[in-house]
């Protein structure tokens, strides 16, 4: 299989060498060449340049044309609880008249809702359903995912949802990365401390003895999960080689961030309550600040300070948070309208928050991206747009025209 895109207008987030993660005066610019090629052959980006010098050996390949048309790293989303059953618009009635997102937590919606609904759905059903938002997700230009569990909270369930992210993985072009979530909530009926036992002693040695998953994420909140509890989960799950991610910091200052910069998390992900300190500690560490403005947006929370921690020199990463609570969305382009908007990021930031630096959220920089020799060819064609700004500008479209995955055509 061997391909070129040619008269690309705008080529961009360009490699000469990989970066694995950008920040300071890095991540405020996306490298690009105008009038460009690019060369796919067996899956892998081989080669790109300028059009003027455009090698003749490449005249007689199957080419696309891309005549006023961006090309670009296909979007890298670095959390979602993609499976899921049921929807809950009527907790989003409820928010709009006027009960938070705690509030309905506590009156057994939210979380335990949606276990409910998915202890009752079978794998098939779960599959069916999902399939639909991986089919979604690919059409507004994501090529890579990870996905969550933490709707099952039972071992059974737990283990069905991470089958089913792994199969999304298998029957379709999407690039997958999963993580163990059983600390999301406390199952209805259950005392915590009885569900931590399950967690740690079954669901763990379970999910690592399966290889369903590769990191393992806690919900570190009040009337959730405490620092203390987030490290034990962490640390055991560690020695299982589940590598770990939190949830922190976004409805309260739950020292989520403190907790995972200790053990070491790839991820930080929400940081809606952060201030001096939780940007302090994050600048002595690797630990990368994942914000999803989706879930600030929906259950109108504070949005993360973005701008702050970009000045402070941390390798900001957007996502999605595709959940059926708080982020009932998987549109990339729409979180980079609202990083720009609501938090101040430029384009250019946002789109590097979306790549290069969710990739690394991922350890996935060897692979995708960027376009970079040996990487692998997943790439957005826009539609005739003027400018990379004209993304998160023109908020709320899909400007994807074609999505190529391993050099496949996906969209079209
Ligand atoms: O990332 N905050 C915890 N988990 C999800 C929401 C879960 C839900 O409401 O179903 C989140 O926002
Ligand atoms: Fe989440």
């Amino acid at each position: 299989m061997e391909l070129v895109v040619k008269n690309i207008k705008t080529l961009a987030q360009v490699e000469e060498k990989i970066r694995k993660i950008v920040s300071g005066e890095e991540i405020k610019s996306v490298p690009t060449i105008e009038n460009a090629w690019m060369h796919i052959k067996n899956g892998i980006i081989e080669n790109f340049g300028e059009m003027k010098d455009f090698p003749s050996e490449l005249s007689n390949i199957e080419e696309v044309d891309a005549t006023d048309r961006i090309v670009l790293p296909a979007w890298v989303d670095s959390h979602t609880h993609l499976v899921f059953a049921g929807t809950r618009e009527s907790e989003f009635v409820d928010k709009i008249n006027g009960l938070s997102y705690a509030e309905i937590a506590r009156r057994g919606g939210g979380i335990l809702n949606s276990a409910k609904r998915l202890q009752e759905t079978s794998d098939d059903d779960l599959f069916e359903q999902t399939l639909v938002r991986a089919n979604q997700i690919m059409s507004m230009g994501t090529g890579t995912v990870e996905i969550k569990s933490g709707y099952g909270l039972t071992v059974k369930d737990e283990i069905k949802m991470l089958r089913v992210a792994k199969r999304i993985g298998e029957e379709t072009p999407l690039n997958v990365k999963t993580t163990f979530l059983g600390a999301h909530a406390v199952p209805k009926g259950m005392n915590k401390e009885d569900y931590l036992d399950l967690v740690i002693k079954e669901m763990i040695p379970q999910v690592a003895e399966e290889k369903l998953a590769e990191y393992c994420d806690v919900f570190c909140e009040e009337g959730f999960f405490s620092e203390d509890e987030t490290e034990r989960v962490l640390l055991a799950a560690s020695e299982y080689g589940l590598k770990p991610k939190v949830h922190a910091n976004q409805l309260n200052f739950s020292g989520g961030v403190q907790v995972g910069v200790k053990c070491g998390a790839i991820s930080v992900d929400h940081l809606e309550s952060s201030g001096d300190e939780e940007i302090e500690v994050l600048k002595g560490s690797n630990t990368i600040p994942t914000l999803l403005p989706g879930a600030a947006f929906f259950i109108r929370t504070s949005y993360p300070p973005a701008r702050d921690m970009i000045e402070a020199g941390l390798p900001v990463c957007l996502a999605t948070d595709f959940n059926p609570g708080s982020s009932p969305t998987g549109n990339m382009n729409f979180m980079m309208s609202l990083a720009c908007v609501q938090m101040r990021m430029t384009p250019e930031e946002a789109i590097n928050a979306s790549t290069i630096n969710a990739a690394a959220a991922l350890e996935m920089s060897e692979k995708v991206g960027s376009i970079a020799k040996g990487k692998q060819a997943d790439f957005i064609i826009t539609n005739e747009i003027p400018s990379l700004d004209f993304i998160p500008y023109n908020y709320a479209q899909n400007h994807i025209h074609k999505l190529f995955l391993k050099g496949q055509k996906v969209i079209q």
